[in-house]
């Protein structure tokens, strides 16, 4: 890539440099810029290799090793709790968010009376399965309305203290459309102090942000890792909180939910019993292959420190930000706050479809949603990638 004549005050750490010519080789060389993490993540080469040769033995099972099954899924378990500090017995592996969305919608205790409360303006993975459960079991969720394009936090928090009927609230942490990242802690902690179930979809923060389950008052956290946290489709994960699970019936069963999973001794027993951890959650086989990918995704996660990755990228987007909010011409519906903002910068520029064609012919991968240009950087991506942007988009 050509360096640009006027560089961003952000600067790349050291550190990365090396590590994108090992991770994002084609990148490095200049092919493509990928901001479109809140698509489709890019899978940096160790898990590239890993699940590569994790296929390559597969495909020759009797090169297979008891370490290659279990142990595998044990260490996703391991290493999600690392990341979001919970503990690997409140980690359910799961193929895509949207398990877990409905793990909530379905197995929290929640009945007629009861009211949920989501937001318009939601990804629908987040939508569908309440409206489809609370058919089911009779409770109500209600969509609250925005306040602009931003979830109204304010009539959320006023609800969860002044209604009674309200026993859950389900958001995304942050929005895939404009950016906005909510105030998860406020809501958390009012949801906890009212006694109402709090589940958030993390899968457009975790990873542009550092999460700890420790701190944030949380129930229920869903999460893809085929988006920030650079993974395979197919690996994915729910948290439960540990006081939780006992609490929550497994909406599906399978031989891995019992409590006699793993004794392939006592297959014919058939004990009703669950496992008590959760576990209970997973139902049969996992794409073992995607979370040997997802395995050595977070480890260079881990590596880097996610509090670290946030702070190198709250600078990358507040460039972005920067540049948009002096264009006249440009309306940012990211906010300029850094709490407030992830990983997504989103714009809506004055020819979208145009500028939108302009930026993939400079080979800057991103997308558009609701009308909207989305930006979408990462750890990998330099402020001369950004600055790329800019570029093309005219300064
Ligand atoms: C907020 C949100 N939730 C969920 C998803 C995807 O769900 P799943 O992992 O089930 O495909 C997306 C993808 O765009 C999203 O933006």
């Amino acid at each position: 890539m050509t360096p640009h004549a006027k560089p961003l005050g952000a600067s790349y750490p050291a550190n990365l440099l090396d590590l994108r010519a090992r991770e994002y080789p084609w990148e490095a060389r200049g092919e493509a810029v990928h901001f479109d993490h809140a698509s489709i993540g890019v899978i940096p080469q160790r898990a590239r290799d890993a699940v590569a040769a994790y296929n390559d033995k597969r495909a020759e099972m009797h090169r297979m090793r008891a370490d290659d099954f279990f142990p595998q899924l044990d260490r996703s378990r391991a290493l999600v709790a690392q990341l979001i500090g919970a503990r690997p017995e409140e980690i359910a592996l799961t193929t895509n968010t949207s398990w877990g969305v409905n793990l909530a919608a379905y197995a929290l205790p929640l009945g007629p009376g009861d009211i949920v409360l989501g937001s318009d303006g939601e990804f629908p993975a987040n939508v569908y399965p309440w409206m489809a459960a609370a058919k089911q079991r009779g409770f109500t969720f209600e969509l609250v309305p925005m306040q602009g394009h931003a979830v109204d936090e304010a009539e959320i928090l006023r609800r969860v203290q002044t209604d009674r009927r309200v026993k859950g609230v389900a958001l995304s942490w942050v929005s895939f459309w404009t950016g906005i990242r909510i105030d998860a802690m406020t809501l958390g902690a009012a949801c906890r102090a009212s006694g109402i179930w709090f589940a958030l979809d993390t899968i457009q923060g975790l990873g542009a942000c550092a999460l700890d389950v420790r701190k944030l008052p949380v129930d229920i956290v869903s999460n893809g890792a085929q988006k920030w946290l650079c993974a395979p489709w197919g690996s994915a994960f729910a948290y439960v909180r540990a006081e939780l699970i006992a609490q929550m019936e497994p909406p599906a069963a399978g031989w891995l939910s019992q409590a006699s999973a793993g004794d392939f001794a006592r297959f014919l027993a058939y004990d009703p019993a669950w496992r008590d951890d959760a576990q209970r959650f997973e139902v049969g086989s996992l794409p073992i292959q995607d979370f040997v990918g997802m395995n050595a995704s977070l480890e260079l996660f881990l590596e880097l420190g996610p509090s670290a990755i946030e702070d190198y990228l709250g600078g990358l987007t507040g460039e972005l930000w920067n540049w948009a909010s002096s264009r006249r011409d440009i309306r940012c519906l990211t906010p300029p706050e850094r709490a407030r903002r992830a990983g997504i910068v989103a714009i809506v520029t004055a020819d979208v479809p145009g500028d939108s064609a302009r930026l993939r012919s400079a080979g800057i991968v991103h997308s558009v949603r609701e009308g909207a240009i989305r930006l979408a950087p990462h750890f990998h991506n330099t402020p001369d990638d950004a600055r790329r942007v800019i570029e093309t988009l005219g300064e």
